[in-house]
């Protein structure tokens, strides 16, 4: 069951009317449902907790960070994959075992570097020969080794919007394969540096199985190469990637059935399914690293209509919400499917549901068909758990959003609605 769901012509997150919770901490507002996070979680280990293999799921902490749902997860057992110092900060703060720890990312700089290492954790995701040296370097200053994993471009098309593929040839991520076996042998040699496993995170809300039974194929055909030449590699990692279902999340009688080019989306235990047999015999340890998976389902964004305005060309429904609550729609063209909160048979219309920056790319949703919406109606974008709330700005010198967790018969404001005086100028 979705912990989102429509009884009575009203939208409901767990037990609670989103109405009610909208009226009492205002708009725009994000909702989150613990449950749901949890029956994520759930399903997404499941076929890794039946195959007996050791592994650590790495929740890809950019995803959703607040301190609540990083606490939840931390106290579940989750890892942590981190971008950044500040998510290495966030994730200790927050309960993450160092030793589920894992910081990826092209660009470190030498003081998350350093960071990192003194907080021993453990393991880095190294994309570049460059990176590895630096890395050695400053291991062998504190007097400490560094374990390694090194990421490959396995050149493999996602099939995902090309702002979020990884692993292709164009892409910044990951090492060359020409290079890879050179710096494999290379930094099987620097000091301080204890190369353990192999990576490669080909995308983000991919919708099939077949690009990552491509990618862990190429990960176990250069694993045998790379231990030929006596490296030893103790974990494999395929990253995280694994598509959610953005449109008909809810369907009823008064919202218009979405057109979808997707005819099915694997479930979230079927993407790891599908590789675990292949992975199985290897006898290696695994490490995922769900985001988008784990929470976007969870969540929703609620907004309040403004205005309506006739154009000549089209009507615009504007709201009091839009790219800097929720940038998704403007930097990917991403679609989320909006649900008024009380669901009538007013008739539809097709419309641009706008928000209030002075941007044209400050958009929800372009040409939707919806229900008539008027000034002070609320609405829901849905799969606004991910990448939702952690990619917000103050853009326009607006204030971010108040953030409410559901659990069941209770609720927590989980974080405050920024005020004037937090504004950062
Ligand atoms: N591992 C690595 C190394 C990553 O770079 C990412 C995401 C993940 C794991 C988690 O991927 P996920 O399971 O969430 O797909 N802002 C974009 C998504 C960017 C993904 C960045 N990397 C969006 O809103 O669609």
């Amino acid at each position: 069951m979705n912990h989102f769901y429509i009884k009575d012509n009203r939208l409901y997150a767990e037990n609670f009317l989103v109405e009610d919770l909208a009226q009492e901490f205002g708009t725009p507002l994000y909702i989150y449902s613990k449950n749901q996070i949890l029956k994520n979680y759930r399903e997404i280990n499941q076929p890794l907790v039946n195959s007996k293999l050791d592994y650590i799921n790495c929740y890809a902490i950019k995803a959703n960070s607040n301190p609540e749902i990083l606490k939840l997860l931390a106290e579940e057992g989750a890892g942590a994959e981190i971008a950044s110092g500040g998510e290495l900060y966030l994730a200790l703060k927050f309960g993450y075992l160092r030793n589920k720890i894992t910081f990826t990312g092209v660009g470190k700089t030498d003081h998350e570097i350093e960071y990192a290492l003194k907080e021993n954790i453990f393991n880095f995701t190294v994309e570049s020969l460059q990176e590895i040296k630096v890395i050695s370097e400053i291991a062998h200053r504190l007097g400490v080794i560094a374990r390694i994993s090194v990421r490959v471009n396995p050149d493999i098309d996602p099939r995902t919007h090309p702002y979020i593929t990884t692993g292709m040839k164009e892409n910044k991520f990951g090492i060359d394969s020409r290079d890879i076996l050179e710096v494999f042998t290379t930094a099987s040699k620097l000091p301080n540096i204890d190369i353990i496993g192999i990576h490669a995170h080909i995308g983000s809300q991919i919708t099939e199985i077949q690009p990552y039974i491509d990618s862990v194929k190429y990960l176990i055909d250069l694993i045998k190469i790379v231990e030929s030449k006596g490296i030893n590699i103790r974990y494999v990692n395929f990253g995280g990637g694994f598509g959610v279902r953005y449109k008909n999340v809810l369907t009823h009688r008064y919202i218009p059935l979405e057109e979808d080019n997707n005819s099915s989306y694997p479930s979230l235990g079927g993407y790891i399914e599908s590789v675990i047999e292949l992975l199985g015999s290897l006898g290696k340890k695994l490490i995922i690293e769900p985001g988008r998976s784990m929470t976007a389902n969870a969540g929703i964004l609620v907004g309040k209509v403004l205005y309506t305005k006739q154009g000549e060309l089209k009507k615009f429904i504007i709201t009091d919400t839009g790219m800097n609550d929720l940038m998704r729609p403007c930097l990917y063209q991403a679609y989320h499917q909006i649900i008024p909160l009380v669901l009538s048979d007013t008739g539809y219309e097709t419309v641009d549901i706008v928000g209030p920056v002075c941007e044209t790319s400050d958009f929800l949703a372009l040409n939707r068909k919806i229900q008539k919406m008027e000034r002070g109606h609320m609405f829901a974008v849905m799969t606004a758990g991910a990448y939702g709330y952690t990619l917000s700005s103050n853009y326009n010198a607006r204030l971010r959003p108040a953030e409410v967790l559901v659990d069941g018969d209770k609720y927590h404001l989980i974080r405050e609605r920024e005020k004037l005086e937090e504004l950062h100028y």
